[in-house]
């Protein structure tokens, strides 16, 4: 009994721990948490948000008007062929982290 409380407890403090991990992202993150989100935008995005066709790019974008838009894709307000179902695998913090990430990255 005393054993399993002890267990609970340690999974709590485990819970606290990724809870700070979080925050950190919505501040920016570490550079490798933020590079490794921003590498599944690279496929269609381009290397570093600069697209080469006719997808949009994401580097330089502002932050507000980046959050705006995976915003609306998550509640569908915004039409969307693909980015509706993408953005809706990304929390809040997640989003906030990228949206910095690319808006510090040179759109040319
Ligand atoms: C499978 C291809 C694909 C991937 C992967 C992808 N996107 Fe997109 N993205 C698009 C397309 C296409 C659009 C144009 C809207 C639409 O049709 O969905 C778009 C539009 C956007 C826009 C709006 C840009 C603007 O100028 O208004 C943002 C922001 C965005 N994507 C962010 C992301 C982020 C962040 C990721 C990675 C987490 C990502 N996308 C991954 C295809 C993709």
């Amino acid at each position: 009994m005393r054993a399993s409380f002890r267990m609970i407890a340690g999974c709590g403090a485990f819970v606290a721990l990724a809870a700070a991990g979080g925050a950190a992202a919505q501040n920016g993150g570490t550079a490798a948490q933020t590079q490794y989100l921003a590498a599944n935008c690279a496929n269609c995005h381009g290397t570093d948000g600069r697209s080469a066709g006719g997808i949009p790019g994401l580097a330089g974008l502002s932050p507000d008007y980046f959050i705006m838009q995976m915003k609306a894709f998550k509640e569908n307000a915004r039409p969307a062929t693909i980015m509706h179902q993408l953005a809706k695998g990304y929390s809040d913090e997640q989003i906030a982290a990228l949206a910095v990430h690319f808006s510090r990255l040179p759109a040319r």
